[in-house]
C-alpha cells in the first residue's frame, strides 16, 4: 500500500509509566476511582425489571466493581430493529464522516483514560502495565479503522472499461452486525471489531463477555458522546443466551466473533441452519502456540522473551506462548534459566504496582487450570509450580506453572492461563516439531529464537501460522506494523488491525453504464 494513504497517523504513546512525574498523580487518580460503582444495561432499556448480577474483581471476589442488567428476549428484538432502520442513514454518511466520529471517540477514549485503566484493573484483573497497552490498542484501532473507513468509503474505484462503458465498484455496509468479543481485551477487542464494522457502514450491536460489560458499557457511552448515534452502536450485555439471541436473528447480515474455537464453531453451526441471507462471519479464536528455540539462541532474550509470552497478564491472551520446543543441546542450561525467571515473578495483587501475573478471569478458569495440572501431576510428568501468597484465595489466582512433555499432540485443548509446557527436541527432528505443531490444527503465534538464517527459513516455508515471531516474544501484536489472527482453528481471518479487515465488513457493488 503506497504509504500517503495513512497521512500523519501514529499509534497512541499511551502512559509512560517509568516516569514518576506521570506514574505517581496517575496513581493518586486510580486510587480515588478505587470505589466507584459502575453499571452496564442495554443501551435501549425496556421498562421490565431484569434481573441485575453483581460484577466482582477476579482478585477479590468479595469486592464489587459494579453491576450488569442482562438484555431481555424483546430488547435483542427493538436493539436489531433500530439498528435496522438506521444503517441505511449511517452508510450514506460516508466514509470521512464515519472516520470523523471514530477518531473523535478515540480522543474521548485517551480523555477518560484513568477510568479504562481502573475498570480494565478491577473489572479484568489486569496489572497497571496490561491495561495501559489495551487502553492503546483500544485507541489505535479507532484512528487505524477511521483511516480505513476514508480510504476505502470515500470515492468509488473506478474501474476498466474496454469496450467505452463506465464501470465503477463502491463499497457499502452489510447491514447489522454482531460483535461478540472475549474478556481477556475486554476493551481492545470489544472496540476493535465494533469500530471496524462502524467504519464499513454497519450498524452494530454489541454483546461484550458476561464478565466484563462495564468496560465495554463505557466505552459505548463514550462513542455515543462522539456523536456516533446510539442506534448505531448498541451494547447488549448478557451471557452466552443473549449472544445466541442475536446470532439467531435472520436480520443479522454478519457476524464478528472473538473467543474459543469451540465457541466459534457453535456460532457457525447456527449461522448456517438460520433462514434469510447467508451471513458473514469473521472468528478470531484460540491457539496452542508454540516457540522453537535451538542452539544458536542467545539465552538471556530467550528467558526474556518466554516468560513474557507465557506469564504476561497472567497467560490470559490468544497469543500466548504454549508449548516451548527447546533443543536438546542446550535443554537443561536453557530451562534452569527460565526457571530462575520464573521463580522470580511476582504474582498477586493487579493493582499492586509491583505485580507481574494477577489472577485468571473467574472461578470456573481457575477450576479447568488447576484440573490440568493435577492431571499431568498424575501423570507423572515434571512439573514446577510457585506458590500463591498470602490472601490469594480470596481471588481466581493459578500459580504459575511450568510442565515438561513430550509433544504439543499430547495437549487436547488450549490451558488459557499461566501454565507453559516445555518439550525436548533433537536437532534433526526440526521438521517433524513443525508438523506437529502444524497437526494441533491450530495456526495463531509460533515464536523462534535462532541465529541461524538457514533454520528461519526453514520454519517459516513450513508453519502454517497467522503470526510468526523471530527472536522476539510472541505477544502484543501492534495495530498496522503486525496485524493480527490466525488460521486453520485460530479464526478465519481478516486480520485485525491490517489493511483487509475493514473491506470483510462491507460489501462490495458494480455499477456498470453503457454510453
Ligand atoms: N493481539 C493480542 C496479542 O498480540 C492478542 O492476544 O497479544
Amino acid at each position: 500500500l503506497p504509504k500517503d494513504i495513512f497521512p500523519n497517523r501514529k499509534n497512541s504513546a499511551g502512559v509512560d509509566l517509568s516516569d514518576p512525574l506521570v506514574r505517581e498523580p496517575l496513581l493518586d487518580r486510580l486510587n480515588a476511582l478505587s470505589t466507584r460503582h459502575w453499571h452496564a444495561e442495554p443501551t435501549f432499556v425496556s421498562g421490565a425489571e431484569g434481573e441485575v448480577a453483581p460484577i466482582n474483581k477476579p482478585h477479590d471476589l468479595t469486592a464489587e466493581v459494579g453491576t450488569r442488567r442482562d438484555s431481555l428476549d424483546f430488547e435483542v428484538e427493538e436493539a436489531i430493529t433500530r439498528a435496522l432502520d438506521i444503517q441505511p442513514g449511517w452508510n450514506a454518511l460516508g466514509g470521512e464522516k464515519r472516520a470523523l466520529l471514530l477518531e473523535e471517540a478515540a480522543d474521548l477514549f485517551e480523555a477518560h483514560t484513568e477510568e479504562f485503566l481502573s475498570l480494565c484493573q478491577r473489572e479484568a484483573g489486569k496489572t497497571l502495565q496490561d491495561a495501559v497497552l489495551e487502553l492503546r490498542e483500544a485507541v489505535d484501532f479507532l484512528r487505524y479503522y477511521a483511516v480505513e473507513a476514508r480510504r476505502l468509503f470515500s470515492a468509488p474505484i473506478p474501474l476498466p472499461g474496454p469496450t467505452g462503458e463506465e464501470n465503477r465498484l463502491t463499497m457499502a455496509g452489510r447491514g447489522v452486525f454482531a460483535t461478540i468479543s472475549p474478556w481477556n481485551f475486554p476493551l481492545a477487542i470489544f472496540i476493535g471489531p465494533a469500530a471496524a464494522a462502524l467504519a464499513a457502514g454497519n450498524a452494530v450491536v454489541a454483546k461484550p463477555a458476561e464478565q466484563t460489560p462495564l468496560i465495554a458499557a463505557l466505552a459505548v457511552r463514550l462513542c455515543h458522546e462522539a456523536g456516533i448515534p446510539e442506534e448505531a452502536f448498541q451494547i447488549l450485555p448478557g451471557a452466552g443466551d443473549v449472544g445466541e439471541m442475536i446470532t439467531s436473528d435472520p436480520r443479522i447480515a454478519g457476524v464478528a466473533f472473538t473467543g474459543s474455537s469451540q465457541t466459534a464453531q457453535a456460532i457457525n453451526r447456527s449461522l448456517a441452519s438460520r433462514d434469510g441471507p447467508i451471513a458473514t462471519f469473521i472468528a478470531e479464536t484460540g491457539g496452542q502456540n508454540a516457540m522453537i528455540v535451538d542452539s544458536t539462541a542467545l539465552p538471556e532474550q530467550v528467558t526474556r522473551d518466554v516468560v513474557a509470552s507465557a506469564f504476561q497478564s497472567a497467560g490470559q491472551r490468544c497469543s500466548a506462548l504454549r508449548v516451548l520446543h527447546i533443543q536438546d543441546e542446550v535443554y537443561d542450561s536453557m530451562l534452569h534459566m527460565i526457571r530462575g525467571a520464573f521463580e522470580a515473578l511476582t504474582v498477586g495483587d493487579p493493582e499492586d504496582l509491583a505485580t507481574d501475573v494477577g489472577p485468571v478471569i473467574d472461578p470456573d478458569a481457575k477450576a479447568a487450570l488447576e484440573r490440568h495440572v493435577a492431571r499431568r501431576k498424575k501423570a507423572g510428568r515434571q512439573v514446577w509450580r510457585r506458590r500463591l501468597h498470602k490472601g490469594a484465595s480470596a481471588g481466581c489466582y493459578v500459580a504459575p506453572t511450568i510442565i515438561e512433555m513430550d509433544s504439543i499432540l499430547d495437549l487436547k485443548r488450549e490451558n488459557f492461563g499461566p501454565v507453559l509446557h516445555v518439550v525436548r527436541y533433537k536437532a534433526v527432528d526440526l521438521g517433524r516439531v513443525v508438523e506437529e505443531i502444524n497437526a494441533t490444527g491450530y495456526g495463531l503465534t509460533l515464536g523462534l529464537h535462532s541465529r541461524n538464517d538457514d533454520t528461519r527459513a526453514f520454519v517459516e516455508a513450513r508453519a502454517r501460522v497467522g503470526n510468526f515471531y523471530v527472536n522476539r516474544n510472541q505477544i502484543g501484536a501492534v495495530v498496522e506494523s503486525q496485524p493480527f489472527g490466525g488460521e486453520g482453528l485460530s479464526g478465519t481471518g481478516p486480520k485485525a488491525g491490517g489493511p483487509h479487515y475493514v473491506a470483510r465488513f462491507a460489501t462490495e457493488r458494480v455499477v456498470c453504464i453503457d454510453t
